[in-house]
């Protein structure tokens, strides 16, 4: 095990109903006008806006509402969210929804004090300061609700960018009603479980080696999230696999997963994002494409953890390449995209793809990869390897 720090400044609160109890924490933390940030309409359809805009007003809150948060969210948005969030004086920002909007309430958070282009965050710059950052969570996949980071795409660059704020963008209150995600179409469902999947695998494919406890944590993780989206797409309003899968996804990112490993090594994220900028697909969509990808391209390095992988999470003894196949007809069967024709995207595109701003090269930990490795990584994603 290596060293660690541990902090996380979250109050979870879990279950049934308890969406309700957003003004009462507001008030409790001293907090009378908030900014209000959600989504495309959903929250209006399921009863969530009702239940929190309800429960602000029994609470004497003032809110604003920034509505219109897209998935794969934009930066022009962002800065609608902070000239609001200006005007109107807000003490702290609500984000009312999935990633999108979490991450968008953490870049407004972040704007409203910093004097400079709030891009500057996601462009290597930490916020020294932010607004406090509540969360109501329609769907579980990013993490958001529990953790410090936000991603942005700019739209005259076309690149997705992420801002790692820690402890000060990390949300003081978020709360987690896993039978809000009855109404979550299927594939959304799907996309968000392999998000969450794709959050463990970062860690446990590291390059760690001699882990007992954090490689069962992870093992764990991923094969309770597979096991609750087979109920899920049998019934989505089983609560108890909502539960399951709603958990399991906040505990992949954060921070738990990384204790005692060090970093993450996020190259299939920072792949997965050129495709979600380029092509607007969704995030959980892009990593059914480029993890199994990613896995065979670093294989030399990974081999011994993809094959525990298998005997721990599918229960079979097999060589490495056959258990990433098992994980590509997991997300096939669950109906996601495994390759990029899959998703429309044609391998011609592949340079395109690799020179996209929103990989940094060098990018990846367990093995350093340069344009030409991702260009390879996009050829398997692409079936012609
Ligand atoms: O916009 P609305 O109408 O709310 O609809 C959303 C959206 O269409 C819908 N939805 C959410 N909850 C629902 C619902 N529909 C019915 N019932 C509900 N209860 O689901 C769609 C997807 O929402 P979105 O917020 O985009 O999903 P997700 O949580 O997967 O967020 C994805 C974004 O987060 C970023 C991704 O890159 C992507 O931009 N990420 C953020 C991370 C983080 N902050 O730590 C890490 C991740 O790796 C990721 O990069
Ligand atoms: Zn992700």
């Amino acid at each position: 095990m290596k060293d660690f720090i541990f902090h996380s400044p979250t109050k979870i609160i879990f279950g049934r109903g308890r969406n309700r109890e957003i003004g009462r924490e507001l008030a409790k933390d001293g907090i009378s006008r908030v900014l209000m940030v959600y989504g495309m309409g959903s929250i209006k359809r399921n009863g969530v806006y009702d239940e929190v805009t309800g429960s602000l007003k029994e609470s004497g809150i003032e809110f604003r509402e920034l509505s219109g948060i897209k998935p794969n969210p934009v930066l022009s948005k962002v800065y609608e969210g902070i000239k609001m969030g200006k005007e109107m004086d807000a003490q702290a920002v609500l984000g009312v929804g999935g990633g999108s909007v979490i991450d968008s309430a953490k870049a407004i958070a972040a704007g409203i004090p910093y004097d400079g282009d709030v891009w500057d965050f996601y462009s290597g710059k930490n916020p020294e300061k932010s607004l406090p950052i509540y969360a109501i969570l329609t769907i579980s996949a990013t993490g958001s609700e529990m953790n410090g980071n936000s991603v942005i795409t700019k739209e005259e660059t076309m690149e997705k960018r992420g801002m790692h704020g820690g402890v000060i963008s990390t949300p003081r209150v978020s709360i987690i009603d896993p039978s809000v995600q009855f109404s979550l179409p299927k594939e959304q469902t799907v996309y968000g479980a392999i998000d969450a999947i794709t959050h463990v695998a970062e860690f446990y494919f590291n390059g760690s080696k001699e882990l007992n406890f954090p490689d069962r944590l992870c093992e764990s993780l991923i094969r309770t999230i597979m096991d609750s989206v087979d109920i899920l797409l049998k019934n989505p309003e089983d609560y108890h696999a909502r539960a399951e899968l709603a958990w399991s996804a906040t505990m992949a990112l954060n921070g738990m997963t990384a204790v005692g490993r060090g970093r993450g090594d996020w190259a299939s994220h920072q792949i997965e994002h050129a495709l979600s900028a380029l092509y607007d697909i969704a995030h959980g969509a892009g990593l059914a494409i480029v993890l199994p990808a990613w896995l065979e391209y670093t294989m030399d390095v990974n081999e011994d953890k993809i094959i525990q992988l298998g005997e721990r999470v599918f229960g079979v003894k097999e060589r490495a390449p056959k258990v990433i196949e098992m994980l590509r007809e997991t997300y096939r069967k669950w109906g996601a995209p495994v390759y990029l024709s899959d998703a429309g995207i044609p391998a011609s595109d592949i340079e395109k793809i690799a020179e996209n701003k929103s990989i940094r090269y060098p990018t990846g930990y367990a093995k350093k990869l340069y344009k030409e490795d991702v260009v390879e990584i996009l050829r398997i994603a692409s079936g012609e390897r």
